[in-house]
């Protein structure tokens, strides 16, 4: 198979992904954040297929996105009123709240779980998809297991191009990192994995605390390596360390590459990815990336960069 590319704006885009998705079909779609594999919420058949192409454990759970936030009582039960503020307040955006899931939800989603991930997300081209279909998707990002995440269309043709039929193109992720993942089934609420919506502006917008994860098994998907390119990913503590690094590096006779957007962390945040993936290409051996100020949004940038670093320990 050789994945068909449809521009967003093509006349009858978005009808050709909703036929296919009601056929069991995958389909990558573009979201603010990375590109995600769309299947039908209901469809199991569709569901165990993202897992096959992902090559990723049937107990990582999905993520399950809909149109507006009307539509979260029919996926999810118990929603508390710190959940109800997070996602006033958030969505559409790059938020996914962890909340008690409805019967609606089958288990190939959760892994078995009883808590859901939703998320309601803000681009436009997929938030019209999913009016158009009148139902929900579930979409993890469109990569393989443990890889870097795609943020524009080709990536996706690069990871899983032969695999899929369709891919609609609506252009690069803005953001370019992951949604922020909050458990809103304790309380305080925990963070799961951290994202463009830092704790801080939950704090300020809200008056919520999030508190770190806590208990074993918090996130199923938070392993301490992922996000991994071909090449090494070394990390340095500013620029004057990132150099001295590059050096030694080179000495040893190895192609090196620094990344360093420190000082412009959402500009960090929309090239990361493909900064990693422009090094495979260019068969860097490795990258000296230099961690951002660990904080707001820089603490999701460095969260990346750590686990792309351990996956070489
Ligand atoms: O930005 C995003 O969230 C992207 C785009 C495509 O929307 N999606 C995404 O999906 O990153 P994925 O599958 O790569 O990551 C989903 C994360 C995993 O860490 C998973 O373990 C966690 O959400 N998750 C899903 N359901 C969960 C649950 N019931 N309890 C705890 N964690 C859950
Ligand atoms: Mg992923």
């Amino acid at each position: 198979m050789s994945a068909k590319i449809l521009r967003s704006t093509d006349s009858g885009a978005i009808k050709e992904c909703v036929d296919a998705l009601t056929r069991s079909e995958l389909v990558a779609v573009p979201t603010e954040t990375v590109y995600g594999l769309a299947a039908l919420a209901t469809d199991k058949v569709a569901i165990k297929k993202i897992f096959s192409v992902k090559s990723r454990p049937p107990s990582h759970p999905l993520i399950l996105h809909i149109a507006d936030e009307s539509d979260l009582e029919f996926w999810a039960t118990d929603i508390s009123a710190t959940a109800k503020k997070l996602v006033g307040e958030f969505w559409p955006g790059p938020l996914t709240v962890i909340l008690n899931r409805s019967d609606k939800v089958c288990d190939e989603i959760t892994g078995g779980r009883q808590t859901v991930a939703i998320r309601c997300p803000s681009h436009d081209v997929t938030r019209n998809l999913l009016l158009v279909l009148g139902s929900a998707i579930v979409a993890p990002s469109a990569n393989k297991f443990g890889k870097v995440s795609p943020t524009s269309a080709q990536h996706v043709v690069e990871d899983l191009g032969d695999e899929i039929g369709l891919i609609l193109d609506g252009g690069e992720c803005t953001i370019g990192l992951e949604s922020t993942v909050v458990d809103c089934t304790t309380h305080p609420p925990q963070l799961l994995r951290a994202g463009a919506i830092s704790v801080e502006q939950i704090r300020n917008a809200c008056r919520v605390t999030v508190v770190e994860a806590t208990g074993e098994n918090r996130a199923p998907g938070m392993l301490d390596k992922h996000y991994a390119p071909k090449c090494r990913v070394v990390l340095a503590a500013d620029d004057a360390d990132a150099k001295r690094q590059r050096d030694d590096f080179v000495k040893q006779g190895k192609s090196t590459r620094v990344l360093d957007h420190s000082t412009d962390l959402e500009r960090y945040a929309h090239v990361l990815y493909d900064s990693l993936r422009q090094a495979d290409h260019d068969k860097i051996d490795v990258i000296v990336a230099v961690l951002a100020p660990n904080k707001g949004l820089g603490r999701a940038i460095n969260d990346r960069l750590s686990k792309a670093a351990n996956s070489f320990k």
